[in-house]
Formats: C-alpha cells, structure tokens, sequence
C-alpha cells in the first residue's frame, strides 16, 4: 500500500517512443533527481531518418543499462521506488513495447504501480520540472517530430485541444525541409543553426491559414514553396543559399506557431503560457512566443531545451500526477502508437 496524501512520492520514468533510449528518477513530480538519456541520432543519421527496426533493437541493448544509471544516479534504491511510468503511446510500436515491458516487469518484480504515459501528455508535464509554482490552468504549444496541438490545459490530466495540424507536424516540416536543403538530420538543430547567418526576409514564404479553423496549423504548402524554389533556382542555374531559405522557413513556422498560440490566449482569456516538445527547444520560437508575451503581461514557461526533446523525467511526472489521481495500469497495458490524448482517463 502506497500513501498517495501527504507524502514524498519517487517515481521512475522509462521512455522509448522514438529514437532515445530514457530513464529518470523524480520526486513529487518535479524534483528532477536523475534525467539518463542515450540518443540513437548517430545511428539513423546515415539513414536521413528513423528507421524503426533499428530504433527497437538499439532500445533492447540499452533499456537496462540506461535504468540502472538512472536509479543509480537518483542516490536512490529500487525499493524506493513508488511507481514506474512507462510512455505506452503514440510512438514507433516496437519501440515503445522495449520500454513498456521493460517497466512492466520492474513494476511486477518491485511489486509497485505502473503508469503508462501518454508521450504527448508527457511533454506538457516536463513545464511541472524543477518549477513547483507553476501549474494550469494554461495554454500549450506542443511542438514534436509527430504532433502539433495547441492545448488548453485545464487541470492535471485535463485537455481541451483547441488546435491541430492538418498535415505536417512542426518537427517533420523542419526535418523534411533540411533534407531538401542537404542539412544532416534531424533537421530542426540543423535549421536552427544554418538560420543563424541568413537573412529571414530573403525569400517570401507563405503562412497558411485555415478558414473557419483559426488555431489548426498547415506546413505542407510551406515545404513545397521552399522545394519549388530550390528547383526555380536549380533550373536557372542560381545557387541556393541554404542559410538565407533556412531562416526564411524557420521564420514562418515561428510566425505560424506564435501567431497562432498568442490568439488562442486572447480568444480564451488565458494569461498563463507554455511550450512543449522538441520544437520548443528552437531559440527563434522561443525569443518570439517571450517577447510576445512580455508584451501582453502573460506569464511564460518553458522546460530547458534538452526537457523539450524526449526523455523519462517528464514520463516520471506525468506518471506522478496519474497516481496522485489514483490512475494505475493493469499488467496487461499495451503500446499504442496512436494513443490519442486524455484517452487514459
Ligand atoms: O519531441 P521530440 O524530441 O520527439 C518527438 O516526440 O517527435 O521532437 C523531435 C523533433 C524533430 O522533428 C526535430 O527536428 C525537432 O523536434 N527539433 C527542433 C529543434 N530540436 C529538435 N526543431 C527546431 N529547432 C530545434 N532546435
Ligand atoms: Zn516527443
């Protein structure tokens, strides 16, 4: 029996939905007390992607390593271990069944709860990391390589999405983009760092709007501009300045994304801001959605860049919140890669 009142709760986050193998230790949901986290991108890079066969396996040879360094690093012991939240979707399904099973059977073994984690839900609770004051209601950007939401966040564990991409999500426009500009994968750091010394007024890009459905966001008609010019320019015979169309596209997809986000607060009276995923780890993104903010007087938080990309802290404090709300998964739990928000509930 574990006391879910007053007391300190310590719980192991696993997270293996894409290309990181993750494991962290947290406490009460925020205190950060080890964040292990062993990245596959050397591996897909030569690929220009993930390739999801070699992600699962890559997984099974690090899981237990990865783990122990995290329980080890925590200065804790496995019997201090409250629970094990694993993400369970959406994600790469073979990936997410190697840090699945991997909690089940810590939780089975260790006879404690197991919590399965819904990545996107996850990345909303990495703004409750190390920043104890903050809490909802507020409104939030989650940004990755497959989602892009906007999310009213009414409570621990209670979502409106309010807006979706209708094609692309953010990260996948960023990744899809390098690949067109022959930037090394992933694209997104890749972007951020070509953007840095072109001009982001020098080629005219489009910011798509979607009649009747203001906060929804489109990037496929952003990446195929950029793609006509780089033909329009292979063509004639004009070299493309890579960095002058990187921060060209990077400065529509801020726009779009800030844009987008400070309406919805105006629209629905909310003054609390957050961002979330690995998009929001973007220096240009965040410079806009603060000073925007600043300037309205709306409170802003943001995780640190390397809590905006995947890793197990922010599962761990999900995972908290879940049992705090008496919300446990059976053993018999399974991975779904298209596990839609709030569909824990
Ligand atoms: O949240 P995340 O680590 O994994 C998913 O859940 O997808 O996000 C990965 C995505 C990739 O598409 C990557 O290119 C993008 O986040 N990303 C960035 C930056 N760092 C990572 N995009 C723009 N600027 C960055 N600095
Ligand atoms: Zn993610």
């Amino acid at each position: 029996m574990i006391c879910l009142k007053d007391c300190s709760l310590v719980v192991l986050g696993i997270e293996t939905s894409c290309d990181e193998t993750a494991a962290a230790v947290v406490k009460d949901g925020g205190e950060t007390l080890s964040n292990i986290i062993s990245s596959q991108i050397d591996v897909h890079r030569v690929y220009g992607g993930v390739v999801p066969e070699i992600a699962s396996r890559k997984h099974i040879e690090s899981i237990g390593y990865v783990v122990g360094e995290a329980i080890k690093s925590a200065g804790v012991e496995k019997h201090d271990i409250d629970a094990v939240a694993a993400t369970c979707g959406p994600g790469l399904v073979g990936a997410l069944i190697v840090g699945l099973s991997y909690g089940k059977a810590l939780s089975y073994g260790l006879r404690k709860p197991l919590i399965g984690v819904n990545h996107i839900e996850g990345h909303i609770c990495a703004n409750y990391l190390d920043n104890s004051k903050f809490e909802p209601p507020f409104m939030c950007l989650v940004v990755s390589g497959g989602h892009t939401h906007l999310i009213k966040v009414i409570d621990y564990g209670v979502y409106e999405i309010i807006g979706r991409t209708r094609d692309d999500a953010a990260g996948e426009a960023f990744d899809k983009t390098a690949r067109a500009l022959g930037l090394s994968y992933p694209g997104g750091p890749a972007i951020e760092a070509a953007a840095k010394s072109g001009d982001p007024r020098s080629v005219a890009l489009p910011r798509a709007s979607i009649a009747g459905s203001p906060y929804d966001f489109s990037f496929s008609g952003l990446k195929s501009a950029v793609l006509n010019c780089i033909n329009k320019s292979k063509m004639m015979g004009d070299p493309v300045s890579a960095e002058d169309m990187a921060a060209s596209f990077q400065s529509a997809v801020v726009d779009a994304l800030a844009g987008k986000l400070i309406h919805a607060c105006e629209e629905h009276g909310m003054s609390k801001v957050a961002l979330a995923g690995g998009v929001a780890s973007n220096s240009a993104l965040r410079s806009a959605v603060k000073d925007a903010c600043l300037a309205r007087g709306y409170e802003l938080h943001m995780p640190s860049p390397i809590c905006c990309t995947d890793n197990a802290a922010m599962i761990a404090s999900c995972g908290y919140f879940h049992l705090k709300q008496g919300k446990i998964s059976s053993l018999d739990l399974n991975a779904n890669p298209n596990l839609p928000l709030c569909s824990l509930d």
